[in-house]
């Protein structure tokens, strides 16, 4: 058979408001070139992030009412760390709300002012909780990880090489290395069991413990099973677990690969960092028995957690996006290749040749597909990354353009990825009607949310 069928059939349904292009037009003004301040009920496909905007299963919001309550102790809390624990073998299973909750606590007990933290590359929020503790986030990801078009079956591997010299240069003060599983900020790409092995090796040749950013750890493991010798007749589960027991710990956004629209955690083995850890915890997130969740959260989430490591979930999940992958190469679009776990990423720098970076041609591709199509994604280039040069208005930029597109988990089907890739084709044919777009206002920091464009005059 050809066809990868959903492995899901609907329950429930969810109406999508369908507008005119006349509509979204006026509404990107409204808007001012901006997606971030576009009402979501105006979007009608919506590929923004892939996270917390999954779909539960029937069994997760059966689950919901079977949550427990307790401030203290509660019956959902040991369901979660039991089978938090039997994944990723951890002694302590520390509840947040979500992602950036696990990272702001480990940091802050783990990092001083002056360290550094490598990592293959940092996500956005894991690299502002480094710095906002006045350490610096060093990214080590192979050189093949950066170049979109090159084809490479784990591009979001560390270079051990480059790490070593790091290593053996500044080990005294590097409090902790990370790895990220999948590298979302290079494409989604997934890491190789040899090269967490590896990268395990080294730190440990340093003394410096080894934490995993697990965000997309099924994802990644998934990706291990069918691109890995050895690995092709492992279970899933098996995998994930082999990942973890390289490591000291990991922190988690349940939002991704726990499969629930909220939650997150962080695992550890050592006894006097955990203790720290939920010292800090009962401070801004909750008891150690919820930190930030309810009871019914943490219910949900112990049955996502089951649910993400089916094997028919993970074809089907890793699929739509190499099916979407595929039709754009076809049509001549470039995009980052091979295609990663929750997204795509077109290189807008090749669509829009004619729009010089400043211009900020993924903004552009970004405005396009909602205009043409109702659809939504984001700016992963010089709006998200440019900085303005010191004294003046000229802005250093990021070496790539790009705009991802997130697919949240069990939410779209096969005809809304139809409809989207047909929604970029057109786009490509019309390619060379298109100019930028300048900014007339921006925030001092993160300008990507809430900056408002104009079309530059041609
Ligand atoms: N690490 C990675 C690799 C992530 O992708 C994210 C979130 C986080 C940490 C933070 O987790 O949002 O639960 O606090 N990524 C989302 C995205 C926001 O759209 O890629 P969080």
């Amino acid at each position: 058979m050809k066809t990868l069928i959903e492995p899901f059939k609907i329950k429930m349904v969810e109406p999508i408001k369908q507008t005119t292009e006349r509509q979204r037009t006026e509404i990107l003004k409204g808007a001012h070139y901006n997606p971030f301040m576009i009402r979501a009920e105006d979007v009608l496909i919506d590929f923004l992030t892939d996270s917390g905007t999954g779909a539960m299963s029937d069994r997760q919001w059966g689950a919901l009412l079977q949550g427990d309550e307790a401030y203290a102790g509660s019956r959902s809390f040991f369901h979660f760390e039991k089978l938090v624990r039997k994944i990723t073998g951890f002694k302590h299973i520390i509840p947040t709300h979500q992602g950036r909750a696990a990272e702001r606590i480990l940091f802050s007990v783990m990092v001083k002012e002056g360290d550094m933290v490598p990592n293959n590359t940092h996500f956005d929020t894991t690299r502002a909780n480094v710095e906002f503790n006045r350490a610096e986030a060093v990214d080590f990801v192979i050189p093949e990880g950066k170049v979109p078009d090159l084809e490479h079956p784990f591009k979001g591997n560390m270079d051990l090489e480059k790490l070593e010299r790091f290593l053996s240069k500044y080990h005294s003060n590097i409090p902790l290395g990370m790895t990220t599983i999948t590298n979302n900020a290079g494409g989604g790409q997934p890491v190789s069991m040899e090269n967490i092995r590896e990268t395990r090796k080294l730190y440990k040749k340093y003394g410096i413990p080894f934490f995993i950013d697990a965000c997309r750890f099924a994802e990644n493991s998934y990706f291990i099973k069918l691109r890995e010798k050895g690995y092709e007749k492992e279970q899933v589960l098996q995998i994930a677990q082999e990942i973890f027991s390289y490591a000291d710990g990991c922190t988690m956004s349940a939002k991704k690969d726990g499969m629930v629209n909220i939650g997150g955690f962080l695992a550890l083995n050592n006894d006097e960092i955990a203790m720290q850890a939920r010292n800090l915890l009962i401070l801004t997130e909750g008891f150690p028995s919820y930190g930030g969740l309810a009871g019914r959260d943490l219910e949900a989430l112990s049955v996502g957690l089951e649910e993400v490591l089916h094997e028919d979930y993970l074809r089907y999940r890793l699929r739509t996006a190499e099916y979407m992958g595929e039709k754009l190469i076809q049509a001549g679009v470039s995009i980052v290749r091979p295609t990663g776990g929750h997204a795509i990423f077109i290189d807008a720098k090749s669509f829009y040749p004619q729009i010089p970076p400043s211009q900020y041609p993924g903004q552009v591709l970004s405005c396009e597909l909602y205009r043409k199509g109702g659809i939504r994604g984001v700016e992963i280039g010089s709006v998200m990354f440019g900085k303005k040069k010191e004294g003046t208005n000229d802005e250093i930029l990021p070496p790539m353009e790009l705009v991802r597109l997130a697919f949240p988990r069990r939410v779209y089907t096969q005809s809304h990825f139809d409809y989207a890739i047909e929604t970029i084709i057109e786009l490509y044919k019309e390619r060379q009607d298109r100019a930028g777009l300048r900014i007339i206002w921006e925030p001092p920091l993160l300008r990507h949310f809430t900056a408002k464009f104009a079309p530059v005059d041609r």
